[in-house]
């Protein structure tokens, strides 16, 4: 038997495996990032009237619910995460009627719909921000932020050593309305982006009130940026370290993961308890919460807290068996004690695409085969799934943008500091989609021959939605069957537990998982060389074709198998 499809009888009912005590627990959220989908208007940016006409899409493809990158009016910046005003949705995406009828579609289809809440930093177009630079020092809007003095003689050195995640430092001086130079304020990200001050009572009540308005407009939940970012430590330390965008993700630094971040959470969830809590329709949060541990991370999914954390330790392990499980270990018994689901996510819009970050880059179709065993492996994992708009057509990274076209500003401000280059910019995962037809943009825009906001190599033609559909080989085909499988398998999804199965060759590894008397396992080959194995089960769905003979398969590199057993 040769196949990449279900072919199992038995599991063919829809949802049959499908959990009532929360939906999000094994859900697959699929992230729309709106410039870069689909765009109605033909002004070659894309927009919400793009994303709703394409919900059928999603809904065709199996997932549970849609994240939008941040749609509110902002100054772009940084690609919608400096915001200008929480309320309004940016005229580049729309207004509030599209967004009213977007939710109401997504609705309709059975989707849910999350909203990108940005609550570290807004715009330094805010209002608020804006008055408090008008107004000057001792203004009460100042408090909001992190206005301070410089040090030095003349105050002309940042108040302290932190740097900006975008590079140079954390802080930029003003100018006083009268025009003199005057205090400085903190942005951790672009000069434009400037931080909150979350020991001010007024920005918790206008995020507290922010929620409710997106949760009576009837979003399901937030995705909530920089959630690890809100609170610094008292008196601002200095960190006394340079290079410190080396030490995310791995230490404690006095601006992220401070403890004080959790009563901020805990407020939040009583603000979504106020939407109901059935787990059929409960309003949910996911923290991107960069944090030195997975255990860290738990502590922003206490049940008192939030619902979801990314698990980018999973993201950022190699295609290594040996990493792999142990990554999958420490990140289930890290959730277990919580009661969280687990997380998984191998792209999004700030990463090297997966198919491009896994591979070894030197064939193409040897990335594409990594990134699809990569694929099935992360959605027979125990908990929710992200998928990252694209990723389901096999895209890789657009390594040579022009520099003249790109957005970044991470691109930008590495200029000049010999840090420049494509390493780390994120514009290359951020190129518009292609849906259909021989031409640019790709049905992205509805003119063959329009405009997009970034070019899309010409290769892309074949990689549209329209090129992959009904072609069972493809790499959207395979998306859909494994989604489909693993809303019908009851082993698949559901749980907080893997039992590893030990008898296989290195570089192999393989798990069971069962639930209501139904056994499923996957094996999943990440060395170089195709090793034989006994056939588990009913072959389910593979990432690569491949076949069984005399109850034994030769599993090739690089490839994930699922077995019904
Ligand atoms: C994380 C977002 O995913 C990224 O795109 C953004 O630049 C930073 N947060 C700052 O908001």
């Amino acid at each position: 038997m040769t196949t990449q499809h279900p072919a199992d009888p038995t599991v063919t009912a829809a949802d049959a495996g499908r959990r009532t005590d929360g939906w999000w627990r094994d859900a697959v959220i699929y992230q729309v990032y709106p410039r870069s989908f689909a765009d109605a208007n033909g002004d070659g940016m894309g927009d919400l009237e793009g994303v709703r006409g394409r919900l059928p899409y999603l809904r065709e493809l199996g997932v549970d619910a849609v994240w939008l990158s941040p749609y509110y009016a902002s100054p772009q910046a940084d690609a919608g995460y400096d915001v200008s005003d929480y309320r309004v949705i940016d005229p580049m995406f729309g207004d509030l009627a599209d967004a009213e009828r977007l939710i109401a579609d997504a609705h309709g289809l059975g989707l849910r719909v999350i909203a990108d809440l940005v609550p570290n930093h807004c715009s330094d177009q805010h209002a608020w921000f804006r008055q408090a630079l008008r107004e000057g020092p001792g203004s009460p809007l100042r408090s909001r932020f992190h206005f301070l003095p410089g040090k030095g003689a003349d105050g002309e050195l940042p108040p302290n050593d932190w740097e900006s995640i975008f590079g140079g430092p954390a802080w930029t001086r003003t100018a006083n309305p009268d025009g003199t130079p005057g205090e400085w304020y903190l942005h951790l990200f672009a000069p434009e982006q400037p931080d909150f001050n979350w020991d001010s009572r007024a920005v918790a009540d206008e995020f507290r009130s922010v929620l409710r308005l997106w949760l009576d407009l009837g979003i399901d939940g937030f995705r909530i940026d920089v959630a690890h970012g809100l609170v610094k430590a008292a008196g601002l330390p200095d960190i006394g370290l340079h290079d410190q965008l080396r030490l995310l993700g791995n230490d404690v630094l006095p601006f992220f993961d401070q403890d004080g971040v959790h009563e901020i959470y805990r407020d939040w969830r009583l603000v979504l308890d106020e939407y109901g809590t059935d787990p059929a329709t409960r309003r949910i949060a996911v923290a991107e919460a960069w944090t030195p541990t997975v255990a860290r991370t738990a502590n922003y999914l206490r049940p008192d807290e939030l619902h979801q954390a990314f698990n980018f330790q999973y993201l950022g392990t190699a295609w290594d068996a040996g990493k792999l499980r142990a990554v999958v270990d420490l990140t289930l018994d890290a959730m277990r004690p919580v009661g969280a689901p687990a997380t998984w996510v191998l792209s999004n819009h700030d990463v090297v695409r997966h198919l491009t970050r896994l591979g070894a880059g030197l064939d193409r179709e040897q990335d594409l085969r990594r990134a699809r065993a990569a694929t099935l492996l992360m959605l027979a994992l125990p908990g929710s799934a992200y998928v990252y708009q694209g990723e389901e057509l096999g895209l890789p990274e657009v390594l040579d943008l022009p520099d003249s076209l790109r957005q970044d500003p991470a691109f930008t401000r590495a200029k000049g500091t010999g840090a420049e280059g494509q390493e780390g910019m994120r514009d290359g995962c951020r190129v518009p989609i292609p849906w259909s037809g021989t031409e640019a943009p790709y049905g992205f825009g509805p003119l063959p021959g329009g405009p997009s906001w970034l070019p899309q190599p010409a290769e892309w033609a074949k990689l549209s939605v329209e090129a992959q559909t009904g072609d069972r080989d493809s790499t959207l085909e395979l998306y859909r069957a494994a989604i489909a499988a693993r809303r019908a398998h009851p082993a698949l999804g559901a749980g907080d537990s893997v039992e590893w199965l030990e008898e296989l060759p290195t570089g192999v590894l393989g798990f069971r998982r069962t639930a209501a008397g139904q056994e499923f396992v996957c094996t999943a080959n990440t060395a170089e060389q195709p090793v034989l194995i006994p056939a588990p089960g009913r072959l389910l769905l593979a990432s690569t074709p491949v076949t069984v003979v005399e109850d034994e398969l030769l599993l090739p590199a690089d490839t994930t198998v699922w077995w019904a057993v």
